[in-house]
């Protein structure tokens, strides 16, 4: 077992700032807008709501009353409230964040590239060509790798003078930016269209059950959720915090940054007359049109686009951090390693991992899809059974710090019943997709 004692965030603002770090993401700044409009607009939209609300605020509480519960990292934490047998899944939580942050690594790589180009010479205007040179080979592999190393050295520095410091300063930053480029967006002549594409709504497309599993996969994704991360942050809180409130603060916030990036994206790519180029890549409207919109800005466009893609890097670091301390925070507890050399094995093997994708983008896509739909998926229906059903009593454990919360039943029958019904669904729908198609 671990030598060093267990460390805690400094107070309720440092674990929620760095909380809703790890939800704010890449899966916010483009995969939320991008399928948006590939899935209906509002429609999209709504359903998101209704799975983040119903779905994803009910397994993120159960992922915060376990992790506090135990005050120890996934796989400890699974054995301590459901017995030997569940170590297992701590491991399949350890697997996920691996995959995961192998390829995420090496699309935050892109991003950085794409912030230092903006700094340094402005955008090309044969952004395709650029993307296609940017996101493969030895170049993607460089900015993997320097994006690893930021990642792990700031989780070698712990929860208090790396993680919670590093979002502290970064996550009102991404805030502020993200709102600037929106009200910028706005100023835009021809941006209305944008917005008009973005929330047209299409209530047909609700039924359909792509459309369903997408939204579903979405509101896990974006907010770390199926995988441990919100346990292992949720293991260094104080019993006097008010988890139920957290979790609304946090699904909240992950939903307004998505919805606000959404805002920056569309105008901009229709004042600019690009709107036949939201490509049916998804990776094409973040790093192929929205450069082109940047490069016929001339200087304007360069220094939007060095800030845009800036606040991408943001949201990519405080994001990576988490995925890695759940690998990391495993390793202490279940290995007795120390932090430093926790980090510099696994950071180091996943930095490995990211290699392949990084050399070649069919890789990375289905190792996307993989922890998008299988993974994540799966990790969510465990969390829902085990708060459901096996731990003895859940309810001790959020109703330390918040007394009188309406919803609690609702919470656990949330948890019997529908979720696990409705991701079982998903996930053999996925599964069919997947491995079948
Ligand atoms: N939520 C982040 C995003 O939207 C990505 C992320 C961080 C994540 N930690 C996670 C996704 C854990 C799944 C599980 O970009």
């Amino acid at each position: 077992m671990s030598q060093e004692p267990r460390e805690r965030w400094s107070g309720r603002t440092g674990f929620v700032l760095a909380a809703i770090g790890s939800a704010v993401g890449l899966g916010n700044m483009w995969r939320f807008s991008y399928l948006t409009a590939e899935y209906g607009g509002a429609a999209f939209v709504l359903l998101y709501i209704a799975f983040t609300i119903l779905i994803g605020i009910p397994i993120l509480l159960a992922e915060l009353a376990i992790g506090r519960g135990a005050a120890r990292s996934p796989i400890s934490a699974l054995d301590h409230f459901g017995g030997g047998a569940w170590k297992a899944g701590g491991i399949w939580f350890v697997a996920s964040g691996f995959l995961i942050l192998s390829y995420y690594s090496v699309i935050a790589g892109w991003t950085l590239r794409y912030t230092l180009n903006a700094l340094i010479g402005g955008f090309e205007p044969d952004t395709g060509a650029h993307f296609d040179a940017v996101s493969q080979g030895t170049g993607a592999v460089v900015g993997h790798l320097v994006f690893m190393g930021a990642t792990s050295l700031i989780v070698s520095r712990g929860i208090k003078a790396g993680i919670e410091r590093t979002s502290l300063v970064l996550m009102p930053l991404l805030f502020a930016l993200v709102c600037g480029l929106a009200i910028y967006a706005y100023t835009l002549e021809g941006g209305r269209e944008g917005y008009a594409f973005y929330l047209e709504t299409d209530f047909s497309k609700i039924l359909d059950a792509q459309v369903f599993s997408t939204a579903a996969g979405q509101a896990f994704f974006s907010l770390s959720l199926g995988m441990g991360a919100m346990m292992t942050y949720a293991s260094y809180v104080s019993p006097q915090q008010h988890l139920p409130n957290e979790s609304l603060v946090i699904g909240g916030a992950d939903f307004v940054i998505a919805f606000v990036a959404g805002l920056v994206v569309f105008p901009l790519i229709f004042a600019l007359g690009l709107s036949a180029d939201v490509s049916e890549s998804t990776l094409g409207a973040l790093f192929i049109t929205l450069p082109k919109a940047f490069a016929m800005m001339g200087l304007a466009g360069q220094a939007v686009g060095f800030l845009f893609f800036a606040a991408l890097v943001i949201g990519a670091l405080t994001s990576a951090i988490s995925l890695l301390e759940v690998v990391v925070a495993s390793a202490i507890d279940t290995l007795g390693w120390s932090r430093l050399r926790s980090t510099l094995v696994f950071g180091g093997a996943i930095a490995l991992l990211g290699i392949p994708p990084a050399l070649n983008i069919n890789i990375l896509d289905w190792m996307d899809k993989l922890a998008g739909q299988l993974f994540l998926v799966a990790g969510g229906l465990l969390l829902a059974i085990f708060v459901g059903w096996v731990m003895k009593d859940p309810f001790s454990e959020v109703r330390k710090g918040a007394e009188h919360v309406a919803w609690f039943p609702l919470w656990r029958f949330l948890l019997r019943y529908p979720i696990p019904l409705v991701l079982a669904v998903v996930l053999y729908f996925s599964v069919r997709k997947l491995f079948f198609d």
